[in-house]
């Protein structure tokens, strides 16, 4: 198995060691990355673009590499592998479609397009020119979900049948969001964040994890809708702040899921399997810890069946640079894995098909809708989706 953290090529590898990264639009997340990328030496930080060169300017001064004009001079130089699209959702339509018209492979932030025909034809367009496509997020890389799937496979709590999974980060209205900042100090831009709406913006840090588990969706329905559309009033657009969803997986399992920013933070995700659960408290934290509860004979006049929490220990170690903020990401894997895929052959563990998946998943929760019969889920069968695939998710040897 390839390692994202050591870029370890196999011996078959060519010389090529790192591949050259561009970030392209370096505003508040892209302080995320910049603060990981050094855990992956098989990334090599060539510098950055952004329509407000002040921010690329102080990108590069932070991070590495050096200021590019242009997108059309980071598409120019061959010495750039990949494109990080960390633009607006408005602009990873026609930046990403520009980057791999020039034979970039790109890695773009969530969601990969904002509407699925435009995704659709990113990922064509990058299969017709042999390009790698993911799309964010890659907290699926994270040592609490590596070892949650590791212990799902491993079978420990038997067969995986339910799955309660939570994405509600609090009542972002009532937070001091206008004065969030980045690390070089962007502010946070909740004029877009709010119209994308809770579910375009954060459904993937849950759907990412299951379907590393469950395999695709196949069924499934939603249903959203606005409660503090009031607390925007200088928006013009504000989108539903709390969804719920039924997800039916491959693999049987089904799930509820919720997301939202209205109700007290919760990001748990709970796995019930015949032999007992598994937890995860904290999605958002690279090294929330894994509970298990192994499901134990009781007797007398109890509704107990399960034992006592058990901390499960880590299979990875924990990345070296941690975010300075309230949620650890693991935003650079997911590069460090498309760079590792450049290097050795293969595809990234977030390939084009999971990411359209991910974002067909992300729509029909968005919009409040399920599978209609003449509208198939994409790549719902497509058992490269499913754990049992070839390359399993950890992304490491
Ligand atoms: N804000 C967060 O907490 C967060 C977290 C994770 C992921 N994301 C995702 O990251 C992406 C960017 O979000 P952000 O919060 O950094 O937004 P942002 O507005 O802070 O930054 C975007 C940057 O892109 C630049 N830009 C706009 N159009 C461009 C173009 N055509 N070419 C080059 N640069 C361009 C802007 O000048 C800006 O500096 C979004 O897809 C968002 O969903 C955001």
């Amino acid at each position: 198995m390839p390692n994202p953290e050591t870029g370890r090529a196999s011996s078959g590898a060519a010389q090529q060691q790192a591949v050259g990264l561009v970030f392209v639009g370096c505003g508040y997340a892209a302080d995320f990355y910049g603060a990981t990328l050094a855990n992956y030496p098989q990334v090599d930080v060539k510098g950055a673009f952004d329509i407000d060169g002040e921010r690329a300017r102080t990108f590069v001064a932070e991070y590495g590499g050096r200021v590019y004009e242009s997108l059309e001079a980071v598409l120019a130089d061959p010495e750039v592998g990949i494109v990080a699209n960390l633009t607006p959702v408005s602009q990873h339509h026609p930046v990403t479609k520009a980057a791999l018209l020039t034979g970039k492979h790109v890695y773009s932030e969530k969601p990969l397009a904002p509407a699925l025909d435009q995704a659709t034809e990113l990922v064509e367009l990058a299969a017709e020119r042999g390009l790698l496509l993911s799309s964010a997020p890659s907290t699926v890389f994270s040592r609490s979900a590596q070892t949650l799937v590791k212990a799902v496979g491993d079978g420990l709590i038997g067969a995986p049948r339910l799955a309660y999974a939570n994405l509600d980060m609090g009542a972002l209205a009532f937070m001091p969001y206008t004065e969030w900042r980045s690390r070089r100090g962007v502010p946070w831009p909740y004029m877009d964040e709010v119209p994308n709406g809770c579910v375009m913006e954060h459904a993937g840090y849950q759907l990412s994890w299951l379907i590393a588990m469950f395999g695709p969706v196949v069924r499934m329905a939603g249903h959203n809708a606005l409660l503090l559309g009031h607390e925007w009033p200088t928006l013009t657009e504000v989108a539903p702040d709390v969804s719920f969803g039924f997800l039916e997986f491959a693999n049987g399992a089904v799930c509820r899921i919720s997301i939202g920013w209205v109700a007290p933070a919760d990001m748990a995700l709970t796995i019930v399997g015949d032999q007992g659960c598994l937890s995860v408290k904290d999605v958002w934290q690279a090294s929330s810890p894994v509970l298990l509860q192994r499901r134990i004979k009781a007797s007398g006049k109890t509704n107990g069946y399960l034992a006592e929490a058990e901390q499960l220990p880590f299979i990875l170690p924990a990345a070296v640079h941690r975010y300075e903020d309230t949620h650890d990401l693991t935003v650079g894997a997911g590069i460090a894995d498309m760079a590792r895929a450049v290097l050795t052959g293969g595809q990234p563990f977030l390939s084009a098909d999971f990411s359209l998946h991910i974002l067909d998943v992300s729509l029909r929760l968005a919009e409040g809708r399920g599978v209609a019969e003449d509208v198939p889920l994409l790549h719902a069968d497509d058992a490269k989706l499913a754990h049992g695939r070839e390359t399993t998710p950890d992304g490491r040897g």
